[in-house]
Parts: C-alpha cells; structure tokens; sequence
C-alpha cells in the first residue's frame, strides 16, 4: 500500500532546511524543525520568518496562511521529538561524518516506518543508508536552491531501497507542487554532475585569465539565457558545498575538470563562502559594480569590419555615425567571426588594431583581444558595442571564447551521462530547466544550435585546451556522422 507522509521532521535549518521545511508547511503538512543548539535553533527560525515575510510584502502569500504556517511548525533541539515522525529529511552540512552520525542516532530514535531522507548535494546515498538498520527505507531527496522557488526534487534511489518507496517520495514531491525526477545514487545525480562541471570550468577560464568574473557573469546570463551567471551561481550556492561537490565529483569520474578550481579552495580557506558570509567571488554589501573594463570614451576615428556579416555591421556602423576605412589603414579593424583571429591579425600591417568580435544572441557581443591588441582598441571597441545595444564581454583569442567554451563541453556532458544510462534525456532535461531555471534542457539546446555545430566546436576546444574532456562523446560524433539532426528524435 502506497505511503502517506503527514508530519515530516527537518534536521537542519540552514538556507536549504528552512527553505525545505517551509515547502512542507505550505503543502499543508506537520514541519518539526530541529537544530543543534537554540542559537542555531533561532536563527533557523529567522531564515523561515524572512522567506514568509518577503512572500507576505510581495502578495504572494496572505498573513492568515504565514500563520497557518507557522502554526504547522514546531521548533525543538531534541531528535527524540521526531520519534512519530513518517519522514525524516537531514540538511545539514555536507560532511559524511556528521551525515552518519546523525543517521545512526535517527534510526535509533524514529519508529521502524520512518522513511529516512537525505538532501545531500552529492554524497552516496548508500554509504548513508549503510549506517541504519533500514536502509531500504533511507532515500535521497534533493532540492535545490531556493527551495521554495525552484521546482525540482531529484528522488534519489539506491540498490537497496524498498519497492514502491521511490514512487511514494515522487509523490510526495509532487504534492509540494514540484516536480520529481528519480534517479540512481551517482556522484552528483542529474543536476549537479552537470552544474558543478560546467561552473568549475568557469573558475577555470577565470583562472586562465580568459575573461573576467562579471564578464563570464554577462556572458552566460545574457549571452545563454541563463538565470543566473556562473558566478553568482556559485555564490548562491556557496563555495564551500561547491568545492565539495566538486571534489566528489572528481573522485568518481578522476577527471580533472572535476578537480575543484584552485580559487574555490583559496576562498573557501579564506571564509569567503559566497551570499551567506557576503562575499564570495562577488561582494553583496555593494550592488551594482560595473562590468570590468566598462567606461572609457568612444575615442574610435575610422573604422573597417572584416569577417561573415561584415557589410551589415559596416552599414549598422556607418549609421551611427562611425566613419569607415580601409583595413591597412582604419584606426580599429573588427574581424567578426566565432574562432581566434590571430591569424587575422598577423596579416595587417597594423596587428595592434586588431579586435575579434563573435555577436552571441541578441545582447552580447564577445570582444577578442589577441596577444598583439592594444588595450585602449579593445576598450574602443566594447564602446562600440555598447552603441550598438549589446554589452560588451571583453576575452582573450581562445577557442570557443566565453559562451561556447562553457556551454558546449556541458552540452556533451549531458551526452555522455545519458550514454551511460544516468537518465532519459528527457528527464535530464526536466532536471536542469526546473532544477537551475534553464530556458531550456541540454538536450533541447543540442538540437536548437544543432548537433554538427556543437560538435564541431568541441572539437576546436579539444585541440586548443587537448582536454579529452572537450573531445565530443562517441555518441554525438556517431549521431553527426549518420547525418542525425536532432538528438531527441532518434
Ligand atoms: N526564497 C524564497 N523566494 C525567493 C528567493 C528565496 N531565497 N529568491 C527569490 N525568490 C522568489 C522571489 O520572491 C520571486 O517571486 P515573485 O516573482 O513571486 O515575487 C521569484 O523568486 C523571483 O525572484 P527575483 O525576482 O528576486 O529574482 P530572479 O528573477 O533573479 O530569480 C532565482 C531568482 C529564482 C533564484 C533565479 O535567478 C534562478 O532561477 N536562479 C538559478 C538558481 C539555481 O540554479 N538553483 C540551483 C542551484 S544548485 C542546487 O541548489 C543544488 C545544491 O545541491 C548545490
């Protein structure tokens, strides 16, 4: 017979437990919120009250239900509080110690019925089942964060869970109003294995100087539609879970694209975790900061655009206002195109002058400096952009540059999990529109930019980084080869 959840304890009331018990008590279900001490225990209390405010001033959520809320939760520093409970779901930090122990005293405490859940961000759910007597009835349930807003629970079995328990967890998610998506115990499940790859790769490009932080920022919200740049992504988050994450990540799979970002650790050592210290890769005591490399007046005498496109961009120049020259004797030359210009450079006489221009969607414009430009050309330039309504994401002359290089190897991520039997493509995609607010999942990206183009720009990436990691998935190249044009139809 299928279970019924009613009263539902939550361990841990940091940013995710209370945004977690807060989705139970507006479901209409009993919350028993537990935290170590009574500092933690108020604070907890604090993070619910805030979350219940906020909704209240924006009319999302009338004075009568935040009681009614409230009045569906209990605040205790006692586990022994949770002994009637029906599940049991832990979100406290994201150290398989503290995981086991608090296991173990929750098998000891709740009755033989009490499901047993973890939100683990991607620590093995089995290794935490092994530490109880039931360890068919302990299951992964992630949400994501801010569990009140974002839509997906990843329901996470093991080799070991009961029949039918996975099923009774979906639909429980699914009367929290989210949507779930079930999946094996595997480093990272859906979301984060692809997440966390992709924004460890930003750290990496910001490492490797390719851009700047709030440029990337621009770039991957603007430039790929996504919610959110990979940086304040990861602040969202918090570095210290990302690091772990990573760091997980990269034990299953030993490549090195897991490896977490030298940067993470140094912040993370530094207690620079991200929103919750108030800085992380970005500072939250000041908002709006300008983009690096913004200012600086438009000091642009002629002009010459070379590369696909060019007549139009020359026309759409010479309407605002910018004179037009020859390319051996313009001020600024813009080559326009997707791959390094280096070699376009080198064949002018005035190298220097020389400003990749790669028009990515309708608002971005990635702005190529190569070894030889000058900088007051590339400023020059991002002004330029900026005239011409798009904001400027100033990179060196790499392959792929910002967008692509982040957003292709994560495209053939998802290839390679889905070859490997993570899961459908079609609740891959699920997971990362409802799990990370994309506008669309990896899948439905392939087949809109299409399969060929992004293979071919993997490829570009491979032999400019010669990171295997880069090199398109057996699977896509077959698919490219047998003349497949969109992967979600095969
Ligand atoms: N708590 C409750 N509600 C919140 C919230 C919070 N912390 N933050 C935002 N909201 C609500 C707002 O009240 C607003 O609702 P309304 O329109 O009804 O008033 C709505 O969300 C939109 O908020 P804003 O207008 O303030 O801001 P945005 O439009 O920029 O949206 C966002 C904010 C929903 C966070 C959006 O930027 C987003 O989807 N970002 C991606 C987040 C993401 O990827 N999360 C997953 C991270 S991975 C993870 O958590 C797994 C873990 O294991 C690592």
């Amino acid at each position: 017979m299928a279970r019924t959840f009613q009263t539902v304890g939550v361990v841990g009331l940091g940013t995710m437990g209370a945004g977690i018990a807060e989705v139970f008590a507006r479901a209409g279900l009993q919350v028993i919120g537990v935290e170590v001490n009574a500092e933690a225990l108020e604070r907890g209390r604090g993070n619910l009250d805030r979350s219940l405010d906020r909704a209240v001033s924006r009319g999302r959520l009338s004075e009568t239900e935040r009681d009614g809320i409230f009045g569906r939760t209990t605040f205790t520093g006692a586990l022994d509080d949770l002994r009637d409970a029906d599940l049991v779901i832990e979100a406290i930090p994201e150290i398989m110690d503290f995981k086991r122990a608090l296991f173990t005293d929750l098998d000891r405490v709740c009755g033989p019925e009490t499901v047993l859940a973890t939100n683990t961000s991607s620590l093995s759910v089995t290794a935490i089942a092994a530490t109880t007597s039931r360890p068919g009835r302990v299951i992964g349930m992630h949400f994501f964060n801010p569990a009140p807003v974002m839509k997906l629970v990843e329901v996470v079995h093991t080799v070991v869970t009961e029949e039918g328990l996975a099923g009774d967890v979906a639909t429980l998610a699914r009367r929290l109003g989210k949507t779930p998506v079930t999946v094996g115990d595997r480093a990272g499940f859906v979301v984060n294995r692809l997440l966390l790859g992709y924004l460890n790769h930003a750290a990496t490009l910001l490492e490797r100087g390719v851009a700047a932080k709030e440029d990337i920022d621009a770039a991957m919200k603007l430039g790929a539609g996504l919610p959110m740049g990979p940086f304040t992504l990861l602040d969202l988050i918090g570095l210290d879970v990302s690091h772990e994450v990573c760091e997980v990540l990269f034990q299953e799979s030993r490549d090195r694209v897991h490896a977490p970002a030298p940067i993470l650790r140094e912040l993370v050592t530094a207690g620079l975790l991200g929103r919750k210290t108030g800085r992380g890769f970005h500072s939250y005591d000041d908002v709006a900061r300008p983009a690096a490399g913004a200012g600086g007046k438009l000091g642009v005498g002629s002009v010459h655009v070379l590369g696909e496109g060019a007549d139009e961009l020359s026309a759409r120049l010479s309407a605002a206002g910018f004179k037009q020259g020859e390319a051996h004797e313009a001020d600024v030359v813009i080559a326009l195109s997707s791959t390094p210009v280096i070699e376009h450079a080198v064949l002018l006489p005035h190298p220097e002058r020389l400003v990749g221009l790669h028009l990515v969607g309708e608002d971005i414009a990635e702005v190529v400096s190569t070894v030889l430009t000058v900088p007051e050309v590339a400023r020059a330039v991002g002004d330029l952009v900026r005239v011409l309504g798009r904001t400027p994401v100033p990179c060196a002359d790499r392959a792929g540059f910002v967008v692509e290089a982040l957003l292709y190897p994560y495209l053939n991520d998802a290839v390679r999990m889905y070859d490997a039997g993570y899961a459908s493509m079609e609740d891959i995609d699920t997971a990362m529109r409802l799990g990370c607010g994309y506008p669309a999942g990896p899948f439905e990206m392939l087949d809109a930019i299409g399969l060929e183009v992004v293979r071919d720009g993997l490829r570009a990436l491979y032999a400019e980084y010669r990171e295997p990691f880069f090199a398109p998935t057996p699977l896509l190249d077959r698919l490219v080869t047998a003349g497949v044009t969109g992967i979600r139809d095969r």
